[in-house]
């Protein structure tokens, strides 16, 4: 490396540590801007897939209020992909692109939306769970380094916390329900807490990008920091419900003064990431297929902008000419 680029770096690193925030027009090593073009869009990507999964329920929710919130909820998950992907482009990769990775199979989402939705209750489930999972991971995100990505996520923080409430109210009714609605809550809380744990990633000495991650403070926890926060938070909420985790070692640990879990089956993890999840192959089928389905409107979009711009540009002409 020469010695400017060394400075670049130094000074970089220096306005990082710093905590000032790195804009689209800065300069930033090539690997930083790639780690957030992944990660950024890989975010992106399972805000749009995670539609799918609760999408499948509105039709069936079982009031007009749940479905009000349910449809409410959905549109907040697609308004996150928007920011999101719009937070990726100022890295200088086109929305086009990231679709094309996306339906080549070349970008990963996360893998907690390749599990199917079995019954209402795991409306409930995903909210109290896979939100709440996620807002752990992505409270830390508001001051990452990249101002746009930071940014974005401010808003997309506030919608997760209304999800996260929306779903334990939900559990919450069913808990206090006939025997039948406790089961299906029980239910749905077993099969998506284990896929929930695996929602913060690899073990830290298992998990690659995560030092200079850490480096450049796009990430400020380790995902076993994250998942110990995720554990202890719902190891005390559960209780409320009267319901059980579905881990038999989950016990508090005195010393540590935080709670002790099982292990994880990351081979399970490994699958699911890697393609043979329940649902990647749906998941996958449905996107690209709402993509084909857009064709005609992205094509008529085209054709109305340019038929616009000619118009703004000779009536721009026009008047150009009259005040001559
Ligand atoms: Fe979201
Ligand atoms: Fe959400």
């Amino acid at each position: 490396m020469d010695q400017t680029a060394n400075q670049l770096q130094d000074q970089f690193q220096q306005r990082i540590d710093l905590e000032q925030k790195i804009e689209p027009r800065d300069w930033m090593p090539e690997k930083y801007r790639q780690t957030l073009i992944r990660q950024i869009s890989q975010h992106a990507h399972s805000e749009i897939i995670g539609m799918l999964p609760e999408g499948n329920w509105i039709t069936r929710a079982p009031s007009l209020k749940r479905k009000a919130i349910l449809l409410a909820k959905v549109q907040d998950e697609a308004g996150h992909g928007l920011y999101l992907y719009s937070a990726a482009e100022t890295l200088g990769i086109s929305r086009d692109e990231m679709y094309e990775q996306l339906h080549s199979g070349k970008a990963k989402y996360s893998s907690i939306f390749n599990y199917p939705t079995l019954s209402w209750a795991d409306m409930g489930a995903i909210g109290w769970l896979v939100d709440g999972a996620a807002i752990l991971n992505q409270v830390p995100l508001c001051r990452t380094s990249f101002g746009p990505y930071a940014r974005a996520m401010v808003r997309v923080c506030k919608e997760e916390s209304f999800h996260q409430r929306q779903g334990f109210e939900c559990l919450l009714q069913l808990s206090r329900g006939s025997e039948v609605q406790r089961q299906m809550c029980q239910d749905a809380i077993n099969r998506w807490w284990w896929p929930s744990l695996m929602m913060f990633g690899p073990k830290d000495d298992e998990s690659p990008n995560s030092k200079l991650s850490m480096q450049w403070k796009i990430k400020r926890f380790s995902n076993d920091e994250l998942r110990q926060k995720f554990v202890d938070m719902i190891a005390e909420q559960i209780k409320l419900l009267n319901m059980v985790l579905p881990d038999p070692d989950l016990t508090w640990n005195e010393q540590t003064k935080h709670y002790d879990y099982g292990a994880i089956n990351w081979e399970e993890f490994k699958q699911v990431i890697q393609g043979n999840g329940p649902c990647n192959k749906e998941r996958l089928e449905a996107r690209k297929k709402a993509w084909t389905n857009g064709d005609w409107v992205r094509e008529a979009a085209t054709v109305h902008a340019a038929k616009q711009a000619k118009r703004k540009s000779e009536a721009q002409t026009f008047s150009a000419k009259e005040t001559q």
